[in-house]
Parts: structure tokens; sequence; C-alpha cells
């Protein structure tokens, strides 16, 4: 099966995916998670992404769609796959159409604007492996360590608060309209993502029949 997961910044993307590809099994494909691993290790990619990343906007098509072309052609995603953040703008949505890529469905994670901002305060991210926490809503079990590596958890840098304004009128801007591309396909499905973690897995669950 193969997933594209939609949602502003914030939303719980990321988070939702992760517990799909536990359980169908399939990899999750963060393009957001590939691009800082870039920046972290300073390649080619990774030096023209900074700067946009670290203003909250979007990195170019072009550099993304390769990094996501070279990805799906890898062995493991094979049987499917779900793709976390990608594609972010209608030239990216057509793109993986001229691929010949079969999307099943297409997962909204919606959540309002004044929640999201809340929620991003919280969020730390390790600064080895790139595993996601949340301070309230998903501790890590020994503060400021990651469960799955052992390294630092950190504050994302796109995660302070004037950064995140800009990545959500971004993502107005530039990605919502993917609703509409993808609700004419009939791939669109949408889940509430304001209750708490185990309650919105639930719902995406059953919304790409995993349940
Ligand atoms: P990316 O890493 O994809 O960031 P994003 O889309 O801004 O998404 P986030 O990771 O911030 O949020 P999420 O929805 O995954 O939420 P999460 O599950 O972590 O991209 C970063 C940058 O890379 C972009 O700004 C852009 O520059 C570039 N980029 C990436 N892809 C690109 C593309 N295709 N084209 C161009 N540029 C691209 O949850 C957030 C927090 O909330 C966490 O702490 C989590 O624990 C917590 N949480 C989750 N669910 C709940 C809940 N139900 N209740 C309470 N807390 C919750």
């Amino acid at each position: 099966m193969n997933l594209i997961f939609l949602g502003a910044p914030g939303a719980g993307k990321g988070t939702q995916a992760e517990v799909v590809s536990d359980t169908l099994g399939i990899p999750q494909i963060s393009t957001g998670n590939m691009l800082r691993e870039a920046v972290k290790n300073g390649t080619e990619y990774g030096l023209k992404a900074k700067e946009a990343m670290d203003a909250g906007a979007l990195v170019s098509d072009e550099i993304v769609i390769g990094i996501l072309k070279d990805r799906i052609a890898q062995d493991d995603c094979q049987k499917g796959f779900i793709l976390d953040g990608f594609p972010r703008t209608v030239p990216q949505a057509e793109a993986l159409d001229a691929m010949g890529v079969k999307i099943d469905k297409v997962v909204e994670i919606f959540v309002p604007d004044d929640t999201i901002k809340k929620r991003v305060s919280g969020r730390r991210v390790c600064q080895g492996c790139g595993a996601s926490y949340h301070v309230e809503y998903k501790p890590t079990k020994v503060e400021g360590v990651c469960d799955k590596c052992g390294d630092k958890t950190v504050v994302r840098k796109d995660d302070q608060p004037e950064v995140v304004l800009d990545r959500l009128a971004t993502y107005h801007e530039k990605t919502a309209p993917l609703r509409d591309y993808y609700e004419k396909q009939g791939k669109l499905v949408t889940v509430e993502g304001q209750e708490e973690v185990a309650d919105t897995s639930k719902l995406t669950l059953s919304a790409v029949g995993a349940v």
C-alpha cells in the first residue's frame, strides 16, 4: 500500500505515519528527516536546503523530488511506503503522478492552527536519529535522552514561535491546495488530530484499513 500523510506543520502526521509504518511493516519516508540529515552531513543538497528550512520556507521542488525519487526506488519500498511530508506543492504531486507512482490513500491529519502553535513548543527531537517526542504528550523515559539511540534531544530550530507562524503560512498557501488535488482523485481521507495521540492513532489506522 502506498500512502501519503498530509497536514500542517506539527499536526502529528509524523507521529501517525510512524504508527502506521509499525503496524503495516512499510517504511515511513519523511522528507523533513532526510533533509535534516543532509544538512547535518553538509551534503550539497543539505547546504542548499538549510536556508529555506531555517526560515520556515519550502526547499525547492527540484531538490525534494530528486531525493524522493531515489528513496522510493530502494528495495524496502517495493511492498509499499508512507510519504510523510511529500508532496507539499502541486508540482510535487504532479511529479509523483508523472513517475507512475500509484497512491492508494492520502491521509490528512487535521489540527487547527491555535492548537499547533501550543503543541510544537513542546516538541523535542533526537539530534542523532531524528526521533520525535513531546515534553508533555510523548516524553522520553529519561529527560533529554532519546529512548531509541541514547543521544540528546533538542528543540528544532524551526520550532521557534516566529518560524512556526511562517511555516503555517507556507502550508496554507502552498500545501493546502493538495487537499483539492487528491479529493478530485477520490483519495483524500481526513482524520481529526486534536485528541490524544492514542485516540488519533485509532482513527488513522481505521482510515487506512489497518484495523
Ligand atoms: P518536516 O520535518 O516535514 O516538518 P513539518 O511538515 O513542518 O512537520 P512536522 O515534523 O513539524 O510535524 P508533524 O505533522 O510530523 O508533527 P509531529 O508528529 O512531529 O519538514 C521540515 C522542513 O523541511 C519544511 O519546513 C521544509 O523546509 C522542508 N521540507 C520537508 N519536506 C519538504 C517538501 N516535500 N518540499 C519542500 N520542502 C520540504 O507532531 C508534532 C508534535 O506534537 C510532536 O512533539 C508530537 O509528539 C506531538 N503530538 C503529535 N500528535 C499529538 C497529539 N494527538 N496530541 C498531543 N501532541 C501530539
